[in-house]
């Protein structure tokens, strides 16, 4: 019998889809949990003291008060963009032409991708997120630093090569030909192969011609286990300057429809200013959506309508877009999501940013059956919370009648000092080496 590892502590655990039904119904805490791991897997998720009882061979990990959650997955994010986070002052269009796109060409040097790939996931893991779906950047060794810096860590990830080939600057651009080959070579190198999976990565309409969206289309249409990433209706100046590059389309979700990059599993970052036709076309194809509330503040895009579109049966994961987002946090960006959804008048309950940032963001990634909820037949990625892990955090939660009035602060106020301890797979993650 392979060795087994008891963690106790209090349990957040999800059965349900806390936006679409009454939270109380779909997700719980259980103040003396316990969590069975072996092989790799939970095996079992209970009382700690029957735990205790039955696994008396186990090598117990004692979280006390801390609350064991699956591991944070940021639903979109731009691993490239890790060392040009918070650039100042500039809104979506020139805040690429400015900051993002010069930092995204020095990762032309294969030495600097792998070293960005590397301080990037080191990065989510000290904040708690153990997977992620990001964006690469054209270069397709940028991919492969990627997948090789996650496969060393253990850590089931997403990612894809950017594809444009028009407007951006010369060195960071591909052709439909060249798009499509390297993101062939890259889906037989990487999809499926431990827990690496393959986006296939269409930056965003106004960068790739309709050839380009085209040969996207078609590949994707020939790996449909693919997902499928990219950026949708942001801002308002980007939503009118894809009517003009567009002019026979019937919106911003058309010029992806339109090429065959339209389908459940595609995945639309942003989606703000959707029209009543996007959100019904979104939400008859059983596409995603990420939600990334960091970003659209800090980029000043808009306020989404996260009540809106979760009503609409359209899945949404909780995504960070680091470094268009402020925070590598999913704690912080469960504050920012909670604080657009104040703004809209339908503020989120904590079990239900919760539950965003861990089966939210699996499902829109395609993965709730393997991660993002601590269920038997998981792979064991844990992220544990220390609940008091700073004075203003600790005077607050000891005011606390409930136990959700008790997570609440760590939400709203926690970064990666509240992250105790994470999991990758069964393994304890060991900081500085
Ligand atoms: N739209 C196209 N590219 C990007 C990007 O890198 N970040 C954000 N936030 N939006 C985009
Ligand atoms: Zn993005």
């Amino acid at each position: 019998m392979s060795a087994q590892t008891l963690l106790i502590g209090q349990t957040f655990e999800a059965v349900g889809d806390p936006l679409t039904g009454p939270w109380e119904e779909a997700v719980r805490i259980t103040p003396s949990g316990g969590v069975l791991i072996e092989a790799g897997r939970i095996a079992e998720v209970g009382a700690a003291e029957d735990l205790r009882r039955r696994y008396r061979q186990a090598v117990v990990v004692d979280y006390a008060e801390n609350l064991i959650c699956p591991g944070f997955i940021d639903a979109h994010v731009h691993y490239p963009q890790t060392a040009m986070i918070a650039s100042w002052g500039k809104q979506l269009i020139d805040w690429l032409n400015t900051y993002t796109f010069p930092e995204e060409m020095r990762l032309e040097d294969p030495d600097y991708a792998r070293t960005i790939a590397a301080r990037y996931l080191d990065l989510a893991l000290d904040h708690g997120t153990t997977s992620m779906c990001s964006f690469a950047t054209t270069h397709p060794h940028s991919v492969d630093a990627f997948f090789e810096a996650a496969a060393a860590r253990g850590m089931r990830t997403v990612a894809g090569k950017v594809c444009m080939d028009r407007n951006a600057p010369a060195g960071l651009l591909d052709t439909p030909q060249s798009a499509y080959d390297d993101s062939k070579t890259l889906i037989a190198r990487w999809h499926g192969r431990g827990r690496a999976g393959y986006a296939i990565t269409p930056r965003f309409s106004p960068t790739s011609s309709p050839a380009q969206l085209s040969a996207m289309g078609a590949l994707w249409s020939e790996h449909p286990g693919c997902l499928m990433q990219t950026h949708l209706s942001e801002q308002r100046a980007e939503v009118a300057w894809v009517e003009t590059l567009f002019p026979q389309a019937r919106d911003y979700l058309d010029t992806y429809e339109a090429h065959g990059l339209l389908g459940a599993r595609g995945l639309y970052g942003h989606s703000i200013h959707l029209t009543p036709r996007e959100i019904d076309r979104l939400a008859e194809t059983g596409a995603a959506l990420a939600h990334c509330p960091t970003s659209n503040s800090f980029i000043g895009s808009g306020l989404m309508d996260l009540a809106g579109v979760a009503a609409r049966g359209i899945p949404v994961g909780l995504a960070t877009d680091t470094g268009g987002g402020s925070s590598f946090s999913m704690l912080r960006t469960m504050a920012a999501a909670y604080e657009i959804a104040q703004l809209r008048g339908t503020p989120l309950h904590p079990a239900q940013l919760l539950w965003l940032a861990t089966t939210g963001s699996a499902r829109s990634l395609h993965l709730h059956d393997r991660i993002g909820t601590l269920a038997p037949g998981m792979e064991a990625d844990l992220t544990v919370l220390d609940l008091a892990s700073t004075p203003a955090i600790a005077q607050r939660a000891a005011e606390a009648e409930t136990i959700w009035e008790a997570v609440f602060p760590t939400l709203m106020m926690g970064d990666d000092r509240a992250i105790a301890d994470v999991w990758i797979a069964g393994t304890r993650r060991q900081r500085d080496g």
